[in-house]
């Protein structure tokens, strides 16, 4: 054997070292045709691990997660959370709900959809544990279990109190580079917002909702943060998958199936079966009352009937609505070219009930707008405050922006006033364009704040909105009035397709 030069050992380890890394880079680049990273496979362990409300948010929490099929009897341990180093002693145990999900063959009551992208995926199972009869604003500590030994770690999850100051933070559309370039995101309003109470997800949190692989990055992308902190989703355009209905022998679209068997959610009696966990209502506290709608469905009747009922008999001093999509643009914006039975069914109702605010996505923008309670011009870029009815934001935290978002892009798709939305008195108050964000709203009495922060956690848009005298006061902070962030003044965007 020739004696190998330690310049030369250290060359050839080096050359070995390129050589391995754009194997290993190469090889993950993941196609339908290769296997799936490490993160997106299911063991014995538990994955994909989420708490959500499913009743009274104050007295209790369901939380879902994932094994492989090998596991039949799932469990879950709850405990007071206390300062004591064996917190655990004393924690009840519970046994899990299970269900199967066949990744190659997800099945929906109109109909199955073949999926050739999960072909070769496992099947694998959800469990899920709904605690009720909790105690308001306290700390339960709680794990869960896969197969026999395998426990997660301990979690900490608060229940809402009954009254008193709240905040949440608001997404919009991750849906696309998801764990790449979403997890930065949601990691920043973690650090930014460490308080919050609940993070709700305006719709469209994957691109394919058919596709175990996207459902995998959001998972990886959020990790702990989806178990700790209770997640309020909300559905949207790409959550639903085309099916083939056997009784028509037609395809439909239909909300996916994972969608159900991921989180547990409200279920609302009356309303269609097809609307439950995705239609539903949250009394987040005295104060707050949040109503989360399905807009993507074509026929919107029910909830907007339901809708109505529910504002009409609510005494919240907050009133929320959150949707998908944002019935209060124009129909020839981005993709909403059947907007028309959204504003038929929605503006009505939201206006009736002057809904305190309205949070949505589907444009990958940012749009802030009030619907003013006169004809006059909006004063608040003179320093003043509006008199308003309801507070409308379109946002978005993916790295997908759209189209090339310049003013006069923004001004003609979202803003001021267009006839045929209802909402002729509808000012913009705060564009963007180029720029993931999520949103900080905290209310307390009379008063709610609302600040949308961008990635880098600086706040790019805040104002107040103040109720006396039975008036409804808009007023912008201080970085409502900074420069506007478009396509023109900001980075190079290239796209996003090639975003992993
Ligand atoms: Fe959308």
């Amino acid at each position: 054997m020739q004696p190998t030069s330690s310049r030369g050992l250290s060359y050839d380890l080096t050359a070995r070292a390129l050589t391995l890394l754009t194997v290993l880079s190469s090889t993950c680049i993941v196609t339908a045709h290769q296997p799936s990273p490490p993160w997106q496979e299911p063991t014995g362990w538990p994955d994909r691990i989420i708490a959500n409300f499913d009743a009274d948010p104050a007295r209790g929490f369901a939380v879902t997660w994932r094994t492989d099929s090998t596991v039949g009897t799932a469990l879950l341990q709850v405990v007071r959370a206390t300062p004591d180093a064996r917190f655990d002693l004393k924690a009840e145990t519970k046994k899990a709900k299970t269900e199967i999900v066949k990744l190659d063959q997800l099945t929906a009551p109109a109909g199955t959809a073949v999926r050739p992208f999960n072909q070769g995926s496992q099947a694998v199972h959800y469990h899920s544990v709904s605690l009720r009869g909790l105690e308001p604003d306290t700390l339960y500590a709680w794990r869960v279990r896969g197969r026999l030994g395998c426990w997660s770690e301990w979690f900490q999850t608060r229940t809402l109190g009954i009254d008193g100051p709240i905040s949440f933070v608001y997404f919009g559309d991750a849906q696309n580079g998801i764990r790449s370039h979403w997890s930065r995101v949601i990691r920043a309003a973690h650090t930014v917002a460490g308080d919050a109470k609940f993070y709700l997800h305006a719709g469209d949190l994957v691109d394919k909702g058919d596709h175990d692989r996207d459902w995998a990055e959001w998972f990886a992308a959020g990790g702990h943060i989806h178990a700790q902190i209770p997640s309020v989703p909300v559905v949207g355009n790409h959550e639903y998958i085309p099916v083939f209905d056997e009784k028509s022998g037609k395809k439909r679209r239909v909300l996916t199936p994972l969608w159900r068997a991921q989180f547990t959610l409200p279920i609302v009696e009356e309303l269609p079966e097809d609307l439950q966990e995705a239609v539903y209502a949250l009394r987040c506290s005295q104060e707050v009352h949040l109503f989360v709608l399905n807009s993507a469905p074509s026929d919107f009747a029910a909830q907007a009937a339901w809708l109505d009922e529910q504002l009409e008999t609510s005494d919240a001093t907050w009133r929320i609505v959150t949707m998908h999509h944002p019935y209060f643009v124009p129909m020839h914006s981005n993709r909403l070219d059947d907007n028309a039975a959204r504003i038929a069914a929605f503006t009505e109702v939201v206006n009736k009930h002057e809904v305190d605010l309205v949070i949505v996505g589907h444009i990958h923008t940012y749009m802030r707008g009030s619907n003013l309670q006169n004809t006059e011009p909006s004063r608040l870029a003179a320093g003043k405050p509006n008199d308003v009815k309801t507070v409308f934001v379109i946002s978005s935290s993916g790295a997908k922006v759209g189209g090339q978002q310049s003013e006069a892009w923004i001004k003609d798709h979202v803003g001021d006033g267009k006839p045929e939305t209802g909402l002729p008195n509808l000012s913009v108050d705060r564009v963007a364009g180029n720029t993931p964000m999520f949103q900080v709203i905290r209310i307390e009495g009379n008063r709610l704040e609302f600040k949308a922060h961008t990635a880098v956690g600086n706040v790019y848009d805040e104002f107040t909105v103040t109720k006396r005298d039975g008036r409804k006061e808009v007023t912008n902070g201080a970085s409502a009035v900074g420069q506007t962030r478009l396509f023109e003044n900001t980075g190079h965007y290239p796209g996003w397709q090639d975003l992993q």
